[in-house]
Parts: C-alpha cells; sequence; structure tokens
C-alpha cells in the first residue's frame, strides 16, 4: 500500500501554474528528484505529504487522500525539509529527536534513551545537550535526518537532506539510506547516490522531463545542464 499515486494534479502558487503532472505513480523504493533551481522538486515532495495541497486534481500517499488524510499523513510518512530552520523547532537535539518518540506514546525517559544511543551509535553523543540553534548547517541537517529516521515512517520524503554534510557523514547516511527497507523519495544533487536509485525523475519547469531509470536519466540531465552552461559561455 505504500504507493505514491498523482492524478490530474496541477499546482498554482501566487497566481502562477508552478507544477503539473497528469499521472504519475511512484512503487519503486528508492526515488530520485533532480532538475535546475524552481523546476518544482520541493513542490512535487510537499504534495506527497499534504504541506501543499493540489490546486488541481489529487495525491494518495500509503492509501490515504492528502487533502481528506491531512492529518494522518505526518505517523505514515515522514519529511526531511530543504532548509532545516524550518524544521527544528526544540531548543535542544535530544527534544527534537525525541519529540517524534514521545509523540507516538512512548515514554519521555525511554525516548531520551533511545534518543541518547542513536547519537552514540552516530559518534555524537555530545550533541544530545546542545542548543539547535548553535549548530552549524550541516549538524542541524544531520538532526533533521536522524529526527525523521527514529520515528521510521513507512515512506521517508528527503528535500536536499544531504547538500551541506561533510563527506564521512554523507557517506554514512547515504549507506543508510540504501539500507533502510521503506520506500524513500529524494531530491538530491548528489548523483553518486542516486545512480544507485531505482528510478529518477527530472523536473523541468514544473513538469516531468524524463523519467527513467538512473544510467538514462543522470546523463541526459548532465549533457542538458553542460549544454545549458556552454551556451551561456559563449553568448557572454
Ligand atoms: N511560497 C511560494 N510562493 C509562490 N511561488 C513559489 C513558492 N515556493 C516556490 N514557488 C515557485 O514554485 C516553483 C517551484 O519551486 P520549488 O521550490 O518546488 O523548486 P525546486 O526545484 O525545489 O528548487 P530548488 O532547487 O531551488 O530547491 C518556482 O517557480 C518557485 O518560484
Ligand atoms: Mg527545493
Amino acid at each position: 500500500m505504500s504507493a505514491i499515486i498523482f492524478e490530474q494534479v496541477s499546482v498554482r502558487r501566487a497566481g502562477r501554474p508552478v507544477l503539473a503532472v497528469p499521472a504519475l505513480r511512484l512503487d519503486e523504493q528508492r526515488v530520485g528528484l533532480i532538475g535546475d533551481n524552481g523546476s518544482g522538486k520541493s513542490t512535487l515532495l510537499r504534495l506527497m505529504n499534504g504541506l501543499l495541497l493540489p490546486t488541481h486534481g489529487q495525491v494518495t500517499v500509503a492509501g490515504l487522500e492528502t487533502v481528506r488524510h491531512r492529518k494522518q499523513l505526518p505517523a505514515a510518512v515522514g519529511f526531511v525539509f530543504q532548509n532545516p530552520d524550518h524544521q527544528l523547532i526544540f531548543p535542544t537535539v535530544g527534544e527534537e529527536i525525541a519529540f517524534g518518540l514521545t509523540e507516538r506514546g512512548l515514554p519521555t525517559a525511554q525516548a531520551r534513551r533511545q534518543v541518547s544511543a542513536l547519537l552514540e551509535r552516530h559518534g555524537c553523543a555530545e550533541l544530545a545537550d546542545r542548543n539547535v540553534n548553535e549548530l552549524s548547517g550541516g549538524q542541524k541537517q544531520f538532526v533533521c535526518i536522524l529526527a525523521m529516521l527514529v520515528t521510521e515512517p513507512s515512506i521517508l520524503l528527503m528535500d536536499e537532506p544531504l547538500s551541506s554534510l561533510d563527506l564521512p557523514t554523507r557517506l554514512r547516511l547515504s549507506r543508510r539510506v540504501m539500507a533502510l527497507t521503506q520506500q524513500v523519495v529524494m531530491a538530491s544533487h548528489d548523483f553518486e547516490l542516486l545512480r544507485e536509485f531505482d528510478r529518477v525523475l527530472w523536473l523541468d519547469d514544473g513538469r516531468i522531463r524524463l523519467d527513467g531509470r538512473p544510467a538514462d536519466v543522470l546523463p541526459a540531465y548532465r549533457e542538458h545542464a553542460a549544454l545549458a552552461a556552454a551556451g551561456e559561455v559563449a553568448a557572454s
């Protein structure tokens, strides 16, 4: 039941059309989203967890139609924001990560123990009592990812989650993402990771321009980007 289905979906924002997806069904375990800035990657992801509702059409995620079941979606669908400052709401790292567990009924003391063990496993136990506002950008991104993973939702939506991470953390989390049993939909410019995915969608100006295996879609997008850059250099 973990499919993501778009039917005749279009989105207008501030009076402008920003996305049009007539038909899309995502069943694969690892789905990547690529495309230029402003092409619609975040919009597509936000439609999948009800943060954004379609202007027309409908989106169904894990059997939940996003308009009718908006309140139930967060329990089934985890989300990592592109900007960690839009996600982090608690004063300390420990509280931030523990929230997802206490919200699901785990007693506070048990949740805190689980969070300490998780941070320990990732070699950063010292982060537990740190103020989230005093973390670096990459550390914030890392905390957001752990906060999502700890609740084990059945679908994970990640909006450029690895962009600020240092190489060791990126490689460790990439491996972790590939080992997850859940479905993952991730916007990313990390082609090394996306090469391992089952399917990649290339978004262009609010539409799906190419949809297929990474071995076909990634080189096509790279070539397009190189041609666009060469054109700009020639014109200047
Ligand atoms: N809050 C908003 N109000 C109006 N238009 C918006 C808003 N957020 C995004 N848009 C527009 O929607 C379109 C798609 O934006 P979106 O954020 O989905 O792109 P993206 O592919 O995620 O880009 P990036 O790579 O920069 O993260 C863009 O034209 C953008 O200007
Ligand atoms: Mg985005």
